[in-house]
């Protein structure tokens, strides 16, 4: 496939997944649930290939929500122990191969030598100017949206910011994105046809693409299938005729 397309829209350059599906495609295949996120954890190493040779400039991957501690200790103990084992046997590939490592959510709350390695996995890639690889890890966006409204507070409470002042670019800076662009395009896996608490804001006028392939099978065939219907979508932003994606702004 080229990069480019026949008709239609450019490709997204910021595409965010809810990779969901890992304990369905181990029930139907009689495994337990952590076999599911360990394939999972494949699919997303596959996923971050594809993205930087597909040109993308961000792939943000949901990887644990602040809802996700909801389940039992075992797994979320698992969970934590898959992503630490993903920092520390793939961050030198992932710094070789230019990929900039950002992690977004919640930190407070994380075991303090989970938010020490995700702090090395950022600090150790900050110079880097590929792919930027957004994790979502114990990320909630009404949870984001708070912590920023109470930044915002905070400021204004001691007197350097006039609550006048306050616009959509004011909160945006506040949010742990604040350096990323909006996604044109989230994908969500698992034929669930929900946002389950993801980039609420940033995917105000996102385009959504929901398949039914479960995370673990998720390939470059089933990541093109949805580039290729973000390329024929049609995005308007309120207004009446089509424009590209780029003159957005200026149409
Ligand atoms: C996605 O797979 C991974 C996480 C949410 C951490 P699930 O674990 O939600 O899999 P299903 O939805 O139960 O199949
Ligand atoms: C969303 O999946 C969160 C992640 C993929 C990390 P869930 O499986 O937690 O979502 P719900 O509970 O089905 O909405
Ligand atoms: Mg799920």
């Amino acid at each position: 496939m080229s990069s480019q397309p026949e008709t239609g829209l450019p490709n997204p350059s910021h595409v965010a997944i809810i990779m969901d599906g890992n304990g369905r495609w181990a029930k139907m295949r009689g495994l337990p649930r952590q076999e599911g996120h360990r394939r999972g954890l494949e699919a997303l190493r596959r996923t971050v290939r594809n993205a930087a040779d597909l040109g993308l400039s961000v792939l943000t991957l949901y990887s644990f929500s602040t809802e996700n501690w909801r389940r039992p200790h075992a797994e979320v103990s698992f969970l934590m122990g898959l992503l630490k084992h993903f920092v520390e046997k793939d961050l030198s590939e992932l710094a070789a191969a230019n990929v900039r490592v950002r992690i977004i959510g919640n930190r407070e709350d994380l075991p303090a030598d989970l938010r020490r390695l995700v702090e090395h996995a950022e600090t150790r890639t900050t110079g880097n100017t590929g792919l930027i690889l957004a994790i979502a890890f114990n990320y909630g966006a009404r949870d984001e949206i708070l912590r920023a409204a109470r930044r915002l507070a905070a400021e204004v409470a001691a007197g350097r910011l006039d609550p006048a002042a306050i616009d959509e670019a004011a909160l945006s800076s506040r949010l742990d994105t604040h350096d990323l662009p909006d996604p044109e395009l989230v994908i969500r896996t698992s034929g669930e046809s929900r946002i389950s608490n993801f980039l609420l804001w940033q995917s105000a006028y996102a385009e959504f693409v929901f398949t039914p392939v479960l995370w673990p099978d998720f390939d470059r065939a089933a990541f093109e299938d949805a580039l290729a219907q973000y390329r024929q979508r049609e995005r308007r932003f309120g207004g009446l005729a089509a424009v590209p994606a780029r003159n957005a702004d200026v149409a």
